[in-house]
């Protein structure tokens, strides 16, 4: 071989070796230019309680007779922790659960409530103790808009129509009088109302041409009295890529009836084998993360369809339940849906936050599934005890981009790679806030390499830049009631900011969020 040949292949040689040492992948990525991007809606950072395993109780309701500090039956750790999270608001009763609640079960006399089986979570009994008087005034206390899911399935036109104005009419009614018996003067004033859950499922097994029949039923005697715009209302939505039943729902609900179109799609495996929540191999990460990933394609197509029936984007898409699934934790009932929540779950969440912001335009909302004790909960509890899960870091970190205005950002993601698969390593999104800070977040779901970015913020006009990461030794790394701060966010700086230019280094299975000023 010449020497002239012989050079190329020593160069590529030298970049090939020196990658393997380091485990860093060089990404490039361009600021786009941006006259008219969305704003990322807070909404984007919702939450979902629903009446399952300890989510509500023993989860967020004690009961105000507890020893455990609360407001009204509701434990202050968790008021506390949900305020700090900002969480703009909160999906309840269900889920599976809201097709069978009789709202008025929930109200009025404790002692005369009825009992009603949890037919969908463990068979338990459910004594209607936690009601819609409970669930509303939390939501004033965490300043989160509520937003209801009203029963279809088991539950008729006219009880739905009732509790809307129950919750929101100013005036006398029958409804509104019944409120103010329980204890209440003022109406709630609930915008957001969902019409149905699953309903091609555990909402009623439905085809979508009888749902989409059924919604407009529904929703012609959901009245908009005395909210400001009217109500919102959200149709149960396609499950993964369901794409037929979003079309069929956008070719037959008028756009004046129909606000939210919904989509469910959950990081689970296999169905019939979630794989176990701490205790996962290399192979079953990356089976989660390539789940996870689907996330961004479902979206791309569900918008396709509903472009083609809504261009000027006047119907939202709402993922109103998401999250990572697995086996229930060792020891725990199958019925209740209790996990813990590792890095992978960090992961997750880091990930799926930048897929909604960088689809602004369309995602308006999302509920991670669930608040409390249930899926990828931001929140774990035992007796007393309370723990902050890497989920939440993870939310805590991004709240900055709620409100914001999305900065599109262009780029190739390196690829993490297992056997002879790969997805891409790095998501990113940016914002810019109302006070002009930027914040940029990275997801690097890569076990072994880091991504090591350069972006020419000039344009951006930034002179400082600070940041915070959650990271961990190992991917099965989690906070457990004894160690409870063994996964939290930390200070970062191994970034160079110079003349606009930045160069920051994102860890293996890392999320980092850099936060640029003038
Ligand atoms: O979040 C748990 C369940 O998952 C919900 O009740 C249901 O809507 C979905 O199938």
């Amino acid at each position: 071989m010449s020497r002239r040949n012989f050079l190329p292949i020593l160069i590529l040689f030298v970049i090939g070796y020196s990658q393997l040492c380091t485990g860093q992948n060089n990404v490039k990525i361009s600021v786009e230019p941006s006259d008219n991007a969305p704003i990322i809606s807070k909404h984007i950072y919702g939450h979902f309680a629903e009446h399952l395993g300890r989510c509500i109780y023993e989860g967020f309701y004690v009961g105000d007779s507890s020893a455990i500090p609360n407001s009204a039956g509701v434990r202050l750790d968790i008021i506390d922790a949900l305020k700090e999270l900002q969480i703009p608001n909160l999906r309840w009763p269900g889920g599976c659960f809201a097709d069978t609640y009789h709202w008025m079960d929930g109200i009025g006399d404790l002692e005369k409530r009825p009992t009603i089986v949890n037919t969908w979570w463990g068979g338990v009994t459910e004594d209607n103790s936690f009601g819609t008087h409970n669930f509303l005034n939390l939501c004033e206390e965490l300043g989160a808009e509520p937003y209801l899911s009203g029963n279809v399935g088991s539950g008729g036109v006219q009880e739905l129509a009732d509790w809307v104005q129950y919750t929101n009419y100013k005036g006398k009614s029958p409804m509104s009088d019944l409120k103010r018996e329980n204890g209440r003067e003022e109406p709630w004033t609930v915008k957001y109302w969902g019409i149905g859950n699953e309903a091609w499922g555990c909402g009623g097994n439905m085809r979508p041409e009888y749902y989409a029949d059924i919604y407009k039923k529904y929703a012609t005697f959901m009245s908009d009295a005395d909210v400001e715009g009217g109500i919102y209302k959200i149709a149960s939505g396609a499950s993964n890529d369901d794409y037929n039943w979003t079309e069929v729902l956008m070719k037959n609900i008028p756009k004046n009836m129909l606000q939210g179109v919904a989509l469910h799609h959950y990081s689970v495996i296999d169905w019939k084998a979630k794989g176990p929540d701490v205790n996962f191999d290399e192979e079953t990460y990356f089976k989660t993360m390539k789940e996870s990933w689907l996330m961004e394609e479902l979206i791309v197509k569900h918008t396709a369809i509903m472009d083609k029936y809504d261009e000027d984007k006047k119907v939202d898409l709402i993922v109103d339940e998401w999250g990572g699934w697995y086996e229930v934790a060792e020891d725990s009932n199958p019925g209740f849906l209790y996990q813990q929540n590792t890095m992978r779950d960090a992961m997750i969440a880091g990930m799926n936050l930048n897929i909604f912001n960088n689809h602004a335009d369309r995602v308006k909302m999302a509920n991670l599934a669930q608040a409390v004790n249930v899926l990828q909960a931001v929140i774990l509890t035992e007796e007393e005890k309370m723990i902050l899960t890497p989920t939440y870091h993870v939310m805590n970190m991004y709240k900055v981009h709620q409100d914001a205005t999305l900065i599109p950002l262009s780029f190739d993601s390196p690829m993490y790679k297992f056997e002879d698969e790969s997805l891409p390593s790095l998501t990113v999104s940016a914002s810019k806030d109302e006070t002009e800070k930027v914040h940029i977040s990275f997801t690097n779901i890569d076990t072994k390499n880091a991504n090591s970015v350069s972006i020419d913020l000039n344009e951006l006009g930034l002179k400082n830049m600070t940041g915070s990461i959650l990271s961990s030794a190992n991917l099965q790394d989690h906070n457990t009631f004894e160690n409870p701060n063994a996964i939290v966010p930390k200070g970062f700086t191994n970034f160079k900011f110079k003349k606009g230019l930045l160069e920051v280094e994102v860890p293996p299975f890392s999320v980092l969020v850099l936060e640029g000023t003038k």
